[in-house]
C-alpha cells in the first residue's frame, strides 16, 4: 500500500489558499486533516492565515444549540471577508453541513459549498462547480467511507502527539444526541491502514497517537476488535503512547482492560462519559446502562488499573429530571471522584428521538442551577484527585514550552496530566520522569529527577 500517495501526487492546481476553521470534536479534528489532505492533492495550499484564503471552509459541530450559534456567528462574519474580496469562496463542512443540508445556501449568510462528513472526497468537485458559480451541495452518508488510505495532512505543530481516526459514525442513538444523524453509520476503519499511519507517526517523531471514534470498543474489522488493535497500536514501539476516545460504557469489556493492564505504554487513563447517575434517567436517555452497571465497570477499572484516571462526560437538565435524579448524577460523581469531567446543560436537537418523544421540560433556571452545582463538586473532586499526585513521580511526554512560562516545559502524564517543570537540558518528545510538588485543579508542577 501506497500510504502518502497524496502527497506524491503532483500539484494540480494554481496554488489557490485553503484556511479551515473547526469546531466540536477531536473527530472533526482528525477530519479536517483528511480535508486538508484531499484539498492538497488538488493544488490548493493550505494556510493558517485567514485574510489571504481563497476558500474558507468552516468544519462544524451541531452537538449543542450554542455550537451551532457560534458558527452562524462566524457565518456574518465571512460577509464582511467576502466583501472585501468578491471571489472569496466560503463552505461550510462537518455535522452542521449534514443536518442543514440546502437551508445552508440560502439567506444573507448562504454558503457557496455545503460538504458532509462522507463527502470530504468530493469536495475538489463541489469547488469548482462553486468556482464556476454555481453552488457545491453533498450531503450524503455513506455506509463505508473511512477515509482509509488518506494520508491526514497533520496541522496541530506540536510534532508528538497526533489524533488516528479508526472508526466513523454510531449506532447507540443516546435519545438526546444528534451524531448519529449527522455523522450516520457506525464502520470500522481496516486495521492495516490504521497501523501503518501509526507507525508512520512514529518515524516521523511522534511519541503519543489518540485511537478516535464515537464508540472505539466496538471497533471492529474481520479478526481485529478493538482490544487487539490497541495491542498492535502499542507494539509499534514502547516509546509509544497510545490513548483512545471514547469508550461507552456499554461495551467497556475485561478483556481491553486486560491489554491495558499488560502494556504499559497503554495510556492510563479512559474517559467513560457516564452522562446521569440515575438508572431512570439513563434508560429515558437510551444508555442501556443502569447505575450499577456503570459502577461495576468502574471497579473493574479500579481493579486492573489502579493508577488509570477516570473522566467523564455529564448532562444536567435532560427531560423529566427529578430532584432525586440530579442527586443521583452529584453522588455518582463522589462515588468515582472523577479527575476531570465535561459538563453540559441539555439542549434540545431537532430530529433526535428526545426531541420527538421526551419534552425538553426543566426549566432552563433549573438546568442553570443543577449544572452549576455539578461544577462546583466537580472542581472539588478535581483539585483532591490531582492533590494526590503531589509528591508522586510520573514519566511526563514533553509537548513543549510551557504557555504562561517559556522558560519551562510541559508534557503529560501517562494519566493526560498537564506538568509543568524547569526545562533543564530536555526537549519535546522527551520523557522524563518528575517530582510533583505543587498544583492547581488543572495542571501539576513539578521537577525532573533526570
Ligand atoms: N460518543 C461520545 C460522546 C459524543 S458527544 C459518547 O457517547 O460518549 C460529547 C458529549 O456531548 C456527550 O457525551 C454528551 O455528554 C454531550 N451531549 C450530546 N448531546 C447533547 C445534548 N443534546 N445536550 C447536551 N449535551 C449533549
Ligand atoms: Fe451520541 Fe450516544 Fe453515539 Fe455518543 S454514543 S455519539 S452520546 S449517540
Ligand atoms: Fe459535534 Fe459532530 Fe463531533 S456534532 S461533537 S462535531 S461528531
Amino acid at each position: 500500500m501506497q500510504f502518502d500517495k497524496h502527497a506524491l501526487r503532483p500539484l494540480q492546481g494554481d496554488g489557490r489558499k485553503l484556511f479551515v476553521e473547526t469546531y466540536g470534536c477531536q473527530m472533526n479534528v482528525g477530519d479536517t486533516e483528511i480535508v486538508v489532505s484531499v484539498m492538497q492533492a488538488e493544488g490548493y495550499v493550505y494556510t493558517d492565515r485567514i485574510d489571504e484564503a481563497d476558500i474558507i471552509l468552516i468544519n462544524t459541530c451541531s452537538i449543542r444549540d450554542n455550537a451551532e450559534q457560534r458558527i452562524w456567528g462566524r457565518l456574518a462574519e465571512m460577509k464582511r471577508l467576502r466583501r472585501a474580496k468578491p471571489s472569496l469562496l466560503v463552505g461550510i463542512i462537518g455535522c452542521m453541513a449534514e443536518r442543514l443540508k440546502e437551508q445552508l445556501l440560502e439567506g444573507p449568510c448562504g454558503v457557496d459549498i455545503v460538504a458532509g462528513p462522507d463527502a470530504y472526497r468530493d469536495l475538489p468537485r463541489l469547488v469548482r462547480e462553486a468556482e464556476s458559480g454555481g453552488k457545491g451541495v453533498n450531503v450524503l452518508l455513506s455506509t463505508e467511507e473511512t477515509y482509509a488510505e488518506i494520508a491526514p495532512v497533520r496541522l496541530d505543530r506540536n510534532g508528538v502527539s497526533a489524533f488516528v481516526s479508526i472508526m466513523r459514525g454510531c449506532n447507540n442513538f443516546c435519545s438526546y444526541c444528534v451524531v448519529p444523524y449527522t455523522r450516520g453509520r457506525e464502520r470500522s476503519r481496516d486495521a492495516e491502514t490504521v497501523l501503518a499511519e501509526v507507525r508512520s507517526l512514529f518515524e516521523n517523531g511522534y511519541r503519543e497517537v489518540t485511537l478516535l471514534g464515537q464508540n472505539v470498543n466496538s471497533y471492529r474489522t474481520g479478526e481485529v476488535d478493538f482490544p487487539e488493535l490497541m495491542r498492535r497500536a502499542a507494539s509499534v514501539s514502547p516509546l509509544l503512547r497510545v490513548r483512545f476516545a471514547t469508550s461507552h460504557p456499554k461495551d467497556m469489556s475485561d478483556r481491553l482492560l486486560e491489554t491495558m493492564a499488560s502494556m504499559p505504554n497503554i495510556c492510563r487513563s479512559i474517559h467513560l462519559p457516564a452522562q446521569s447517575g440515575a438508572t431512570s434517567m439513563l434508560e429515558r436517555m437510551n444508555r442501556k446502562y443502569t447505575r450499577e452497571g456503570y459502577l461495576d465497570r468502574i471497579a473493574a477499572i479500579r481493579r486492573y488499573l489502579p493508577d488509570c484516571s477516570i473522566t467523564t462526560d455529564l448532562i444536567a437538565g435532560f427531560s423529566g429530571e427529578t430532584e432525586e435524579e440530579h442527586a443521583a448524577t452529584l453522588s455518582l460523581m463522589r462515588e468515582v471522584g472523577y479527575d476531570f469531567a465535561y459538563m453540559f446543560k441539555y439542549s434540545e436537537r431537532p430530529g433526535t428521538f428526545a426531541q420527538r418523544h421526551l419534552p425538553d421540560n426543566v426549566p432552563d433556571a433549573v438546568k442553570s442551577r443543577r449544572l452549576s452545582e455539578i461544577i462546583a463538586l466537580q472542581n472539588e473532586l478535581g483539585l483532591a484527585a490531582y492533590r494526590r499526585n503531589v509528591g508522586r513521580e510520573f514519566e511526563v511526554l514533553v509537548e513543549g514550552p510551557s504557555k504562561r512560562d517559556a522558560g519551562k516545559l510541559s508534557g503529560r502524564t501517562s494519566q493526560n496530566k498537564v506538568v509543568v517543570f524547569d526545562r533543564g537540558t530536555h526537549g519535546v518528545g522527551d520523557y522524563v520522569r518528575v517530582r510533583i510538588t505543587g498544583c492547581t485543579a488543572a495542571t501539576l508542577f513539578g521537577e525532573a529527577l533526570d
